[in-house]
């Protein structure tokens, strides 16, 4: 039980790798408030059956008033907060296209969900963190951006964006002895990436002949790395990428 006593926050909590994540650090003893655009009360009924404390927010991260009433509905209910993982975006919906048929629309979104909202999410945190001299924020990039994927190119910009973001951060952060690092999943078998049929045939394959370890990844696979970097194992780890993805990129 290793996160007894702690509270945490997972954007994008509702399905695929964020719900695992959320019922990871549930089932080692957090607060949890899972965080999503969609409605995730049923969610946080399961968790709350298997004894955990959690709580479902409708929340756009994109939008500053939305994030700033999650932020402070999290502290009114339970006091604190000392987990971040920025896990919401635009993922297994992705329409994969050459670049020239982005709308500008299309990318202004993408990068409002995917890198302002981490940017969002992370400012709204900060104050208590920085008051408690103590918190962890994790964030979910992803391979395509070390890899430079084609054909989803408002994804794969919004991530790099994310990476950055996450060094820096670690930089402005650190003397409050707040970590901020980041995990770097490659191809998931999440419930949307499942039900995504043109990225599955596309990408499923194809990832599976660029790892060291040659099988599917799942959801499971990834929370192990954010456990470990929300932990107090990590407490003298930051700024850092940590590739999740069966041994497929190297950096
Ligand atoms: N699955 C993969 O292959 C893969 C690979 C690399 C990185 N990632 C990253 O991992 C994370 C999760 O991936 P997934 O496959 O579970 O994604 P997913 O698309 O299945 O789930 C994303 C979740 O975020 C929520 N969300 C979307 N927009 C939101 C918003 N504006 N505000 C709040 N919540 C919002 C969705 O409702 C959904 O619950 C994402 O950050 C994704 O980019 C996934």
């Amino acid at each position: 039980m290793k996160f007894s006593g702690k509270v945490a926050i997972v954007t994008g909590a509702q399905t695929g790798i964020g719900l695992a994540i959320a019922q990871r650090l549930a089932g080692e003893g957090a607060a949890m408030v899972l965080a999503d655009i969609a409605d995730a009360a049923p969610q946080a009924r399961e968790l709350q059956a298997g004894g955990a404390r959690a709580l479902a927010l409708k929340v756009d991260v994109a939008d500053e008033d939305s994030v700033r009433a999650m932020v402070e509905r999290t502290v009114t209910e339970f006091g604190r907060i000392d987990i971040l993982v920025n896990n919401a975006a635009i993922a297994a919906t992705i329409q994969l296209r050459p670049f020239e048929e982005i709308s500008v629309a299309e990318w202004r979104r993408m990068q409002d969900v995917n890198a302002m909202g981490p940017f969002l999410c992370t400012r709204a945190v900060a104050a208590h963190m920085r008051r408690q001299q103590s918190g962890r924020i994790v964030n979910i990039t992803s391979g395509t951006a070390f890899k430079g994927a084609p054909f989803m190119l408002d994804y794969v910009a919004s991530k790099g964006a994310l990476m950055t973001m996450t060094r820096s951060l670690a930089h402005e952060l650190g003397p409050a002895f707040i970590t901020v690092n980041a995990v770097s999943p490659g191809y998931t078998l999440s419930e949307g990436n499942l039900g995504n049929t043109a990225f599955l045939a596309t990408y499923r394959e194809a990832a599976i002949a660029t790892r060291a370890l040659p099988r599917d990844g799942w959801p499971s696979d990834i929370v192990g790395a954010v456990a470990f970097l929300a932990s107090d194992d990590a407490a003298f780890i930051s700024g850092q990428i940590l590739a999740v993805d069966g041994g497929s990129v190297y950096h």
